[in-house]
């Protein structure tokens, strides 16, 4: 069993580090789009690294943002809950989530971008969590490559929680599926 104490979540990154993560990032995506690109953010935990990403890609951006229901591991589907508003069609498309874990989201929703037709399409995750990976999602734009621990904070939660930790935190899942509260004061007692 899992004791909090003894495992306590770490910092994997500091608001400081993320800056840096989004500057390289948005470097990259600005090289490959000298004309400019189209950012597509996955509701809710791309935002905070969206909105930060964005304003280091230094050619003209379009912002869009879809949502999907959570996967369905028993039906081994998911479906869209808030699709495009833009027509992308001919346009070039980067998706910015904030977690590639296994890849069946992100491989979801790249299917049903590529449906739209856009001139590329491309993959950018804050966090490439590879050692979970079922599907070969190709990464094109990593942030960071964390360990196998459960991530929370910058746009990534746990049931809704901790999501505006202003830092990216690693816990263990064992101690969050017991109690998802558990980290709460520990965690913002560490922001104030
Ligand atoms: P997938 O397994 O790649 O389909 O990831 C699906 C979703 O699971 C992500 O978009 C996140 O919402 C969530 N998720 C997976 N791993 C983590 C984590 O370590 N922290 C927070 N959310 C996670
Ligand atoms: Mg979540």
């Amino acid at each position: 069993m899992v004791e909090p104490e003894r495992d306590p979540p770490t910092l994997l990154a500091s608001p400081a580090d993320l800056q840096a993560v989004a500057a390289r990032v948005g470097a990259e995506i600005t090289a490959d789009h000298p004309d400019g690109v189209v950012l597509v953010g996955v509701l809710k935990g791309g935002v905070p690294f969206l909105a930060d990403l964005s304003r280091q890609v230094r050619v003209p951006v379009d912002i869009d943002m879809v949502a999907v229901a959570p996967y369905d591991g028993a039906r081994g589907r998911t479906r869209v809950v808030k699709d495009l508003d833009l027509d992308v069609r001919g346009r070039p498309v980067v998706l910015v989530t904030g977690i590639v874990d296994t890849g069946l989201t992100s491989d979801f929703l790249l299917r049903h971008l590529a449906e739209r037709e856009p001139s590329s399409l491309a993959l950018c995750g804050l966090a490439d969590k590879r050692a979970r990976r079922l599907l070969p999602v190709p990464v094109t734009y990593a942030g960071l490559q964390p360990p196998d621990r459960f991530l929370l904070g910058y746009g990534l939660d746990f049931a809704g929680r901790y999501r505006n930790l202003p830092g990216l935190w690693a816990a263990e899942s064992s101690a969050l599926a017991e109690d998802p509260d558990r980290y709460l004061a520990l965690l913002y007692a560490a922001v104030r």
